[in-house]
C-alpha cells in the first residue's frame, strides 16, 4: 500500500491554486454576474416589444408574464451569485448543497468528511468542482433558467474568433477525405494520419476559456494552425501515442475479419475550437474505419467556463453550417461538408453522445472502478477500446490532483485505473501544478528554460499551458 501525497490546496502559496482562486474564480462569478444582467436587459426589451406588439390587448400576454418571471428569477440567481463572490472573497466556508440529488448529497457527504473547508484554504481540486456546482444549481432552481448557460455568449465569441484556425483545419479535412477516397492507405501513412489528427486534438485545448481571465483573445488565436503545432511538438514532455495507437490497431485488426465494432470514446473538455478540433480527430477515425462507433461524453451543467455542454455538440453543427457565424464565403463549402459528415455519423448512430453525473462530481477517475463511485461510468468504458480524456480538468481528475514527485509513474498516478481494464489515452495541454511521468532531471531543465523566458517564478511553466503530456494505459497491469 503507497501513502499517497496530500492534495493541492488553494492556500498553497507557490501553486497555481493560490491566484486561481483569488483572483481567477472572483473575474469568473463576476462574468456570470454580467451576463445574466444582459439577458435580464434583453429581456426587458423583449417585453417592450411584446407590448407594443399587442398593445390593443387590455391582459398581458402569457408571454409577458414569462419574461417577468424569468426577470424575477435572473435576479434572485445574481443575488446567490454574489452572495458566493462575497464567500469566496472573505474566504467564508463552504455552505452544503440545499438539493436532494443524489451528487449533491454526495458532495455534501464529502464536504462534511474533510470539512469544514473555507473557499481559500480548501483542497484545489475539491472547492473548484463545488464552485461550478454550485453555481449551476442557482440556474436550475429556476424554472425560466434551468437550460440556461452563462459562458454560451463567451464561448460563442471565442469560437468565432478562432476562425483562421477552423478554416484551416476545415481544409485539411477536405484533403484527408479526398486523400482517403482515392489512395490506399498504407500502414505508415495509417500511423501519421492518427499523429497529426491527435496532435491536433492536443493541442485545441492550448485554447480554453477559463483562461481567458489572464490570456487574450489573440493569444489563443496564436496557438491553433499547424505551423504551431510542428513547433510545440518537442513540448510535448511524455508521448505514449504510438502506443494508444498500436492498441487500437491490434484491436481492428483482430476484430475487422469477426465483424465486430471498434469503439472509442471521448471524455470532452471545451467547447468551441477545442471540440471543433476534437470532431476532426473522430472525422478521421471514422473516415479510416480505425473505429467504427465513437461516443463523446459532455457534461451535464455548465462546467469551467467553457466544457461542452450536450447541447453544444448540436451548436458545433450549426454554427459551421451557419454562414452568419463563419461568414467568410471562400471557406462556405469546406465547412458545409465537414458539417455535413458529422450530421450524417449522428444521424447513423455512429457518433453518439452519452452523459453522467459523475463528471461534474468532484470524484477523481480512480473511482472508475466496479465498487467505486464511477460504477456506472466504468460500466459503460470497460466496452470502449480507447477512450481519450481532453484537457487539463480531466488529467488532474486522472492523476488525482495529488503532489506527485512529477517522476512518479502515471501508472501510479491512476490508481486503480491502471488495472480496471479501461484503456485511457490523456491528451493535455498543462495548465495545473500536478504533473507525473517525467524523465528525471526535465522538471528542474523546465524551472530553467522558463526563468530564461524572462519568467520571475521558475514553477509557472507548469501553468503556462505551452507543455503537454500524451499518457496512456492499457488497463491491465
Ligand atoms: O489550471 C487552470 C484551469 O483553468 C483549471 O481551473 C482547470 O483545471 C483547467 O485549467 C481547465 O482547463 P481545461 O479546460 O483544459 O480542463
Ligand atoms: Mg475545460
Amino acid at each position: 500500500e503507497t501513502i499517497l501525497p496530500g492534495p493541492y490546496l488553494n492556500g498553497d502559496k507557490t501553486s497555481f491554486a493560490w491566484p486561481s482562486a483569488r483572483d481567477r474564480w472572483p473575474s469568473i462569478i463576476e462574468s456570470i454576474i454580467k451576463d445574466v444582467q444582459q439577458t435580464i436587459e434583453e429581456t426587458v426589451l423583449a417585453i417592450e416589444k411584446e407590448k407594443e406588439a399587442g398593445s390593443e390587448k387590455e391582459e398581458p400576454s402569457v408571454k409577458i408574464l414569462l419574461f417577468q418571471e424569468k426577470i424575477e428569477e435572473g435576479k434572485v440567481i445574481i443575488a446567490q451569485t454574489t452572495q458566493l463572490l462575497e464567500d469566496l472573497n472573505a474566504d467564508k466556508p463552504l455552505v452544503p448543497f440545499e438539493g436532494t440529488e443524489a451528487d449533491l448529497l454526495d458532495y455534501n457527504k464529502e464536504l462534511a468528511r474533510i470539512g469544514p473547508l473555507t473557499w481559500l484554504t480548501a483542497p484545489w481540486l475539491f472547492s473548484e468542482c463545488f464552485m461550478y456546482r454550485k453555481l449551476s444549481t442557482f440556474f436550475t432552481a429556476q424554472k425560466r433558467w434551468v437550460t440556461y448557460d452563462p459562458y454560451a455568449r463567451q464561448k460563442d465569441d471565442a469560437f468565432k474568433a478562432s476562425k483562421e484556425g477552423v478554416y484551416e483545419l476545415a481544409l485539411r479535412y477536405k484533403e484527408l477525405a479526398h486523400q482517403l477516397k482515392t489512395h490506399r492507405i498504407t500502414p505508415e501513412s495509417q500511423r501519421l494520419l492518427f499523429r497529426e489528427f491527435t496532435d491536433i486534438s492536443l493541442w485545441g485545448n492550448a485554447t480554453d476559456l477559463s483562461l481567458l481571465t489572464n490570456v487574450t483573445l489573440d493569444d489563443i488565436k496564436s496557438l491553433q494552425g499547424a505551423e504551431i503545432r510542428k513547433k510545440n511538438e518537442a513540448n510535448i514532455l511524455v508521448n505514449d501515442l504510438d502506443k494508444a495507437y498500436e492498441s487500437l490497431l491490434a484491436k481492428r485488426e483482430a476484430t475487422t475479419p469477426v465483424g465486430e465494432t471498434v469503439r472509442v470514446d471521448f471524455v470532452l473538455d471545451n467547447a468551441g475550437f477545442e471540440f471543433f478540433a476534437d470532431t476532426a480527430f473522430i472525422l478521421y477515425l471514422l473516415d479510416s474505419k480505425l473505429a467504427d462507433t465513437v461516443i463523446v461524453h459532455p457534461k451535464n451543467y455548465p462546467w469551467f467556463v467553457s466544457d461542452v455542454l450536450p447541447n453544444d455538440v448540436l451548436t458545433l453543427f450549426s454554427h459551421l453550417s451557419n454562414k452568419n457565424f463563419f461568414t467568410d464565403a471562400e471557406h462556405r463549402a469546406d465547412l458545409d461538408s465537414f458539417a455535413d459528415r458529422l450530421v450524417k455519423y449522428h444521424a447513423d448512430g455512429k457518433l453518439l453522445i452519452r452523459t453522467s453525473p459523475f463528471w461534474t462530481s468532484y470524484h477523481s477517475f480512480d473511482e472508475i472502478r466496479p465498487d467505486g463511485a464511477g460504477k456506472a461510468v466504468w460500466e459503460d468504458l470497460k466496452d470502449s477500446d480507447l477512450v481519450v480524456f481532453k484537457g487539463d480538468l480531466n488529467h488532474r481528475k486522472l492523476i488525482r490532483d495529488l503532489e506527485w514527485p512529477r517522476t512518479t509513474p502515471f501508472k501510479t498516478a491512476i490508481g486503480a485505473l491502471a488495472t480496471s481494464g479501461i484503456k485511457v489515452l490523456t491528451l493535455r495541454t498543462i495548465k495545473a501544478d500536478v504533473v507525473v511521468g517525467l524523465e528525471e532531471g526535465v522538471e528542474a531543465e523546465l524551472e530553467k528554460k522558463w526563468v530564461e523566458l524572462g519568467n520571475e517564478n521558475k514553477l509557472g511553466w507548469a501553468y503556462s499551458g505551452k507543455w503537454a503530456v500524451v499518457q496512456f494505459s492499457d488497463g491491465s497491469n
